[in-house]
């Protein structure tokens, strides 16, 4: 029997074998394995994760290929310009996981701005003393800047988080898209893109990696950021400069750093595991059982619906 669906993992919950059961022609095998690479031949259907990036040498290789499922809501690791010209669709998993990415980034600020690790590791070395003055002072967040690049949904939901501890929020997007206020508070008109970083206590990166976000933060951006801004980001590594905002940390002018994305993840730049004042995780924004089963009834909707479409 010929492959029609091309899977490379189970993804969470029942969808993926409800599809199975509808489509009996899918296939889960490792990504890039020799039956992955032999399935597509003639693959109606690819589902991949975000860290299993497509080029556009595997699609010429699926003369069927009709959509691309991905288990994420970003898509920088597909060819899209390319599936544009042939009519291959795009599913991706967008407004099930702005929540549960919204609160992961607040988790990140409060647990850098908190010290959170370094309480934790302190209570566990059995080395705490007991309660003092000057204890692991943090940073407290109430009146403070809150600088949000990028104004979607993912963006919105962490602004109206950071509006509930106290901040003042501001926006910025490259297409220059006004912020709808949708949780009654005013929110400053857009500024120009040196101005927030200027203003921005807290910065935190919501915006998808694109050709026009990459490197988007460079080392003279970075250094616009007033002392002791702290950086948050769960949208992509890669939008700003690493090396540079290491050496801001490093110098003390950027606070601290709370990453769940790096540049060429899982390979980290191994100095960001002696920076200090940094909290750093897993790539885990979307990763509640809520939301990846959310995710994978989205995913499995959108194939069997374009595989539908097509036969129709
Ligand atoms: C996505 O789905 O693109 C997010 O990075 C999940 O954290």
């Amino acid at each position: 029997m010929s492959i029609r669906i091309l899977a490379t993992s189970p993804l969470v919950g029942p969808y993926i074998g409800n599809l199975g059961l509808r489509f009996p022609e899918l296939c889960v095998v490792p990504f890039r394995s020799p039956a992955w690479t032999a399935g597509l031949a003639t693959a109606e259907a690819l589902v991949v994760l975000l860290s299993e990036p497509l080029t556009e040498a595997d699609l010429e290789l699926c003369p069927n290929l009709k959509v691309i499922g991905t288990y994420s809501v970003g898509i920088n690791h597909l060819p899209s310009a390319y599936c544009q010209q042939r009519g291959i669709r795009i599913v991706n998993t967008p407004g099930v996981l702005t929540d549960a990415t919204a609160d992961l980034a607040l988790t990140l600020l409060l647990a850098l701005t908190r010290r959170v690790s370094e309480g934790e590791a302190l209570v566990r070395s059995g080395q705490w003393k007991g309660w003092a003055t000057d204890l692991l002072l943090g940073a407290g967040l109430s009146g403070k800047t809150c600088g949000i690049l990028g104004s979607g949904p993912i963006g919105r939901a962490f602004a109206r988080r950071a509006w509930a501890i106290g901040m003042k929020v501001f926006f910025w997007d490259r297409e220059g898209n006004q912020s709808p206020v949708d949780f009654g508070v005013d929110i400053a008109p857009r500024l120009l893109l040196d101005d927030l970083l200027r203003q921005s206590s807290v910065l935190s990166l919501h915006c998808p990696l694109t050709d026009s976000t990459r490197g988007l933060l460079s080392r003279e951006k970075l250094a616009l950021l007033p002392r002791g801004a702290f950086l948050i980001n769960t949208a992509r590594g890669g939008i700003f400069d690493e090396e540079a905002a290491m050496d801001l940390l490093n110098q003390e002018k950027i606070g601290g750093i709370g990453l769940d994305v790096f540049e060429n993840e899982p390979a980290l730049n191994p100095k960001w595991l002696e920076a200090p004042r940094t909290v750093l995780l897993p790539h885990l924004g979307s990763a509640t059982v809520e939301t990846r089963e959310a995710m994978s009834k989205l995913l499995c909707d959108g194939i069997e619906e374009s595989l539908r479409g097509a036969s129709e």
